[in-house]
């Protein structure tokens, strides 16, 4: 099967069509900016520009950063606030005209890890984690996935981890990766006492530099970089709506 895959952002939004059976992209990724914050109707105008850029027709899967069930979202930590409770595949399909289906984002980059990836064939806990705006998680028993893990909103001091972890906290506090990383590592032993991973995935942008904070978590897991870098969101949206559509 072949669907558009979108993968909505804190800044930006990327897309790609992709072929569901191997989870390659079928032309060049696509990238619109959101500097601002996006109503729903101005997110689903600008999923209709990625179909249009791509003159895509056919079913569209729409990764999310917040809770999703179903057709709606339930959360949206870091996105426009009139999101939350709204049937918001509903209102892109209006935008779209074509079937679209819905999915955390995390959620989203871990089926495509589990799927074609790092976590392929990987029996027992997975937890993979994105460290971007927010940080997302995604959990994997024997490659099933338990969906809606907020494991970025652990508290830590009464505050969201991810306020400290995200790849954008690190910009904002002006970290360095070694700095960062022990905040980082501090939150994975936090994570490694409640779920007993054995094998953690780091994805988002920040894990194609993995090779200078991995070394200094110091986390009883084995840690690998996301296979799929940056597109793992986009690749997994578009199976997850192959498998619901
Ligand atoms: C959201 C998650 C999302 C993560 C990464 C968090 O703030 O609550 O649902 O997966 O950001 O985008």
């Amino acid at each position: 099967m072949k669907v558009l895959g979108v993968d909505i952002g804190g800044s930006s939004l990327k897309g790609a069509p992709v072929d569901t059976k191997t989870g390659q992209l079928l032309a060049e990724r696509h990238r619109i900016e959101t500097p601002s914050r996006l109503s729903p109707a101005e997110m689903g105008a600008a999923i209709a520009r990625m179909a249009a850029h791509f003159d895509w027709k056919g079913p569209v899967g729409v990764g999310f950063p917040g809770v999703v069930q179903g057709p709606f979202v339930r959360t949206s930590a870091n996105l426009h606030p009139d999101f939350v409770n709204l049937d918001a595949a509903a209102v892109f399909e209006h935008a779209v005209g074509a079937e679209v289906s819905l999915v955390n984002d995390a959620d989203a980059a871990g089926l495509a890890e589990a799927t074609f990836g790092a976590g392929r064939g990987v029996k027992g806990a997975v937890l993979l984690l994105t460290f971007g705006t927010g940080v997302g998680s995604a959990l994997f028993v024997d490659g099933i996935l338990y969906p809606n893990t907020e494991f970025g909103h652990l508290k830590k001091n009464g505050e969201s981890w991810e306020k400290l972890v995200s790849g954008a906290a690190k910009e904002r506090r002006g970290l360095g990766y070694e700095a960062w990383a022990a905040d980082v590592g501090e939150y994975l032993r936090e994570l490694e006492a409640l779920v007993w991973p054995d094998l953690i995935i780091a994805g988002g942008g920040i894990s194609a530099d993995h090779a200078k904070w991995f070394p200094h978590l110091k986390i009883r897991s084995k840690i690998v970089p996301a296979e799929f870098l940056n597109e793992a969101g986009l690749v997994g949206a578009a199976l997850h709506a192959a498998r619901a559509l």
